[in-house]
This record gives C-alpha cells, structure tokens and sequence, in this order.
C-alpha cells in the first residue's frame, strides 16, 4: 500500500489552494488519508467552513488522483474546518479567533445591516460567532435582533462579573443596549462611552470563538482607538454606499486603518445600496440611483479586495425595522461572508499579527 500512498500524495501535492498558492499536502491540509481495497478516503482540513473553494477543492483532488493512479478506486473525501487566527497570546479576549472591525465613514450605509446578515452567514456554515455592537451612542444590534427588553445573565468567577452575551440564531450578542439605559448612554462623553466600549470587552464571556464581528459607530472616533487599543483587531470591513459624498468619508475610514500606528489590514470593501429593481418595470433592470459601481472602483483604486454589491431590498429595511425573525440570510450577505473568511485566512496565512495601539497614541 506503500507505493499507493505515495502516489496519492504525490497527486494532492499538484493541488493547489488558489488563495495560499501553496500545494494542500505543504499546508497541511490533508488528514486521515486511508486506502482499503477498494476506496481511498481522506480530510481536507479547511482554513474555514464558510470556504467557498470548497467544492472546487474536492475535484481538483479527485482529477489529480484520477491522473496519477490507474487503479479504479473510489474516492471519498470528507471536509472539516479549522479556523485560522493569527491574534497573538492575548491578556484579552484570548479565545477569539478573529476579530473583525466593520466601519464606516458615514452612518447609515449599513454597516450594523452588513454585521448581521454577514453573522448569520458564518454562523449558518457552521462557524462559532459574536456580534458586539460597539456603536454606544446609536446600538442597534438590539433591534435588528429582536431583543431590545433582553438582559443578559451575569456570573462571577474568582470575584470578578462576567456578562454572558444573549444568543439567537447562533449568534452570540452584545450591545450597551443590553446593559445601559440607551437614553442615557447617548448623553454620554467621549471617556465615558470609550469605557463602556472597554467594560463590554473586557466583561464578557464569549468562549471560543471563530469570528467576533464588531459593529462600529460612523466616523474615526473615540470608539474606533479605544478598539485598536484594547484588542488586537485582526482586520476591518468597510462599508459604503456608491454617491461620493460616502466614499469620501470611507476614504477617511480606510486611511484611519492603514495609518502607521494602527496597521490594521483591510479585509474588503462592501458596497450596499448598490441598485434597485423598480416593480413597475421588468424584473431584473437594476437602477443605479447612487451612480454605479463607486465602491467597487474605490476598492481597485485603494487596492482592497472588493466583498461585493448589495441592493436595496424592501426586506432588509423591514427586517431592520420589526427585527430578524429566522437565521435566514439573504443572497448577496452570503457570497460576501464567505469571500470575507476567504479573505481572512489569506490575511492568517501572509500577513504579520496586528499589534495593539499604544496608549500614548
Ligand atoms: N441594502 C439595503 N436595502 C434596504 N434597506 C437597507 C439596506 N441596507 C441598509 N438598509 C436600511 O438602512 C438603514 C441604515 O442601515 P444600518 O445598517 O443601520 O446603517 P449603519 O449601521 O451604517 O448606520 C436601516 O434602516 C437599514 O434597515
Ligand atoms: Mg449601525
């Protein structure tokens, strides 16, 4: 069976994963390769669930196998995720893989929409996931998940409180709504909502995590240093719609991010409101009433990867509105979560660990 192996290997080590362009066996990527006399099995160990090369993995082993070894054998091969992260050893929140910034540079563009649909994605693949609204001044993770009178529990462990976020859909939650009186929250100073922000990280227990989504305020505020300097933030998303007057302020955004004290990579640029489908006329004739395609030129010009377009749909501003009822998402939320894990283990694989920012900064 020796020499069966070998060729086998020999096979998957002309597969390359596209994104890594590396071969699976160097990565290390194939497990639990067995060969019986009938049937060759074997794991692909996946950098996340949400990969969209899945499948196009699975036959380009197959076509390699079938190359190289004549023997008619099936082929059984079976895929696992396991989540990359390339946070180092952190005081705070150490079991979170990855934690992802989605900003803005003007509000309203749909950036706690984007948080929640591109959530329930990850969590519907399979991924272990937590949404912290980090918007003091205006949460509204809350309504948009149907538990604004919600409380969370709260447990002590060698004296100190721990919050335990409020799970739906298999998404775990956390937003100053939850805790604080909104109404006096938004009165707040600077300092004080950039130590709620701190509280609600330090505070809560999240456990093991693959992706912890957090839902920034508007702008390159106080919140936004108060991250960089409490976590180490694996990448940003930025979020905008396509009239100028939002790309000049995700302009803004992205530069916040790349700037040399904060260095942290960006993992792609969304662009919502992109069209509309107007009911009067045929189905399938996008209107681009915010002019077409400013975010995706945005991206080329920033050298970002660009996550996709999404419509304006009736349904999410509904949904936004009463509160998602179901874990279903919505179709162009999906394709962008799962190029957003994509992008994620990219940035794992190439890229050195974002730092935390100094104080002093
Ligand atoms: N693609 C879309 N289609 C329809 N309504 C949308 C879309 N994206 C966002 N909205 C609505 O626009 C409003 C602002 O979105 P939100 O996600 O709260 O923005 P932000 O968090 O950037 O302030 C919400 O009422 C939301 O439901
Ligand atoms: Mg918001």
């Amino acid at each position: 069976m020796q020499t069966l192996k070998t060729g086998i290997l020999k096979a998957l080590r002309t597969v390359y994963d596209p994104d890594l362009k590396k071969d699976l066996v160097s990565l290390g990527m194939i497990d639990d390769l067995l060969i019986t006399n009938a049937t060759i099995s074997f794991t692909i160990i996946l950098t996340t669930p949400a990969c969209p090369l899945q499948e196009f993995m699975k036959q380009a082993c197959i076509q390699a196998i079938r190359k190289e070894i004549k023997k008619e054998l099936e082929i059984i091969i079976t895929t696992i995720a396991k989540v990359t992260s390339s946070r180092p050893p952190a005081a705070i929140l150490p079991e979170v893989k990855n934690i992802i910034a989605i900003a803005s540079g003007k509000g309203g563009v749909g950036k706690s929409t984007v948080a929640t649909y591109v959530a329930l994605s990850l969590a519907n693949h399979g991924a272990r996931v937590g949404l912290l609204d980090a918007d003091i001044f205006g949460p509204s993770i809350p309504t948009i998940w149907n538990c604004e009178r919600e409380k969370p529990a709260v447990f002590k462990q060698n004296g100190k409180n721990f919050i335990i976020p409020l799970e739906r859909h298999n998404v775990k939650l956390l937003s100053i709504g939850f805790v604080a009186n909104s109404q006096e929250a938004i009165v707040w100073r600077g300092p004080m909502a950039s130590a709620a922000l701190k509280q609600l990280i330090q505070d809560a227990y999240w456990g093991v995590l693959d992706y912890l989504l957090i839902d920034l305020p508007p702008g390159t505020s106080d919140i936004h240093l108060t991250l960089v300097q409490t976590v180490t933030v694996t990448g940003a998303v930025v979020v905008t719609t396509p009239q100028k007057i939002a790309l000049i302020d995700a302009i803004k955004a992205i530069a916040m991010f790349k700037k040399e004290q904060i260095q942290v990579p960006i993992l792609g640029l969304v662009e919502n409101m992109s069209y509309y489908f107007s009911n009067k006329e045929k189905i399938g004739t996008p209107h681009y009433i915010f002019g077409k395609e400013g975010g995706k030129k945005l991206a080329e010009q920033q050298t970002i990867p660009f996550l996709g377009q999404i419509p304006l749909l009736p349904i999410i501003c509904e949904q936004g509105d009463v509160g998602i009822s179901s874990n279903k998402t919505i179709a162009p939320f999906d394709t962008i979560a799962q190029i957003l894990a994509q992008q994620i283990a990219v940035r794992n694989a190439i890229y050195q660990p974002t730092e935390i920012v100094k104080k002093s900064y």
